[in-house]
């Protein structure tokens, strides 16, 4: 079977958007592939100080995929920094990655350029976490022989390093010893959209908490912004965030429904939220409380994960044994 390997990194609540954009596609491809999912904590570290937040965190992103059906029976799943041969990795194509590569990364690009137009240092607020970051990511990919890596559209290029790195490295040693791996980009994914309309996201500040409490969901679903129509007008659909979340959530029959209603008039958009919040809350309570369960004992969640961690070490162990001997360490 092939392998398929992707990184969480574990930066505050997850989200619906983070549901329908990264949970749900990679635990589907775990059906068919032979499925490593990991929490990136030393990835977080880059931008979290806080030690309770940063470990609030990782607790939080385990249960949620635990919630959502992670199954680690056939997924290994584990924390980055239990497996201390991916930072030797790291090291190791260190000497195979050019500085060059990394000062055309997007996201330090970005960084550089804020800094800029702020009339600032360039290298103001930049750590070198963060400058190497891509390297310590294709640590993370190499290590595990990845074939396929489930990410968003914004990760392309990190993959595209992985892969710019592990070439240079078999290059050298005229082995194949690192598997080149493939970005997997969801593109059937729907942009979910937040509660402002905007794509849902953390930076926002427009998201709908994965497992907020009924109360709580209700609350944010009525907050959602619409236009000023009033009960009797017919509504349009294709611009109605509402609809565009019920269509998530919905089956093909209640879609049809809706959308006719929609086109009826005679349906306040109080009324579609109802709607609306009867079909979010029907996915999401079971999990809910799944997830209630789980993060109520963090103890029993560090030990599945440090049985996730067990098996990853296996494999890292002779991905480095390989790798130190042809590197001649
Ligand atoms: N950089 C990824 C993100 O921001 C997280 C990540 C870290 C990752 N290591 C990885 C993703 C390895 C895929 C593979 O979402």
């Amino acid at each position: 079977m092939k392998i398929s390997l992707t990184g969480i990194k574990p930066t505050g609540t997850l989200h619906i958007g983070n549901y329908f954009g990264a949970i749900k596609p990679a635990l589907a491809l775990s059906a068919r592939y032979d499925a490593r999912y990991f929490i990136a904590d030393y990835h977080a570290l880059n931008v979290m100080k806080d030690p309770s937040a940063l470990r609030q965190s990782v607790l939080e992103v385990a249960a949620g995929w635990l919630a959502a059906g992670l199954d680690t029976k056939k997924v290994i799943f584990y924390r980055q920094s239990s497996i201390p041969e991916i930072f030797e990795l790291t090291t190791i194509l260190h000497a195979f990655t050019a500085k060059g590569l990394l000062n055309r990364a997007h996201a330090y690009k970005a960084l550089v350029q804020a800094n800029n137009e702020k009339g600032a240092d360039p290298d103001a607020g930049i750590n070198m976490g963060l400058f190497t970051y891509p390297v310590l990511m294709a640590a993370d990919i190499l290590m595990f022989d990845s074939d396929v890596v489930p990410v968003g559209r914004d990760q392309t290029q990190h993959i595209e390093m992985a892969q710019d790195i592990a070439q240079a490295l078999n290059f050298n040693y005229r082995q194949e010893l690192l598997k080149i791996p493939q970005a997997a980009v969801e593109e059937e994914v729907a942009v979910v959209p937040g509660l402002d309309g905007r794509k849902m996201s953390k930076s926002y500040g427009n998201t709908i908490p994965l497992f907020a409490s009924e109360k709580e969901l209700k609350k944010l679903i009525m907050r959602i912004v619409t236009n000023s129509q009033g009960v009797e007008e017919p509504k349009d659909t294709e611009s109605s965030q509402i609809f565009a979340l019920y269509k998530l959530f919905a089956s093909a029959d209640e879609r049809r429904a809706l959308a006719e209603r929609y086109r009826a008039g005679g349906m306040g958009w109080g009324e579609a939220k109802e709607a609306l919040f009867f079909v979010v809350n029907r996915e999401l309570s079971p999990l809910r409380e799944r997830y209630n369960a789980l993060i109520s004992n963090p103890d029993s969640l560090i030990a599945t994960l440090e049985e996730g961690a067990e098996k990853a070490r296996v494999i890292a162990g002779k991905t480095l044994a390989r790798l130190r001997k042809a590197c001649g360490i």
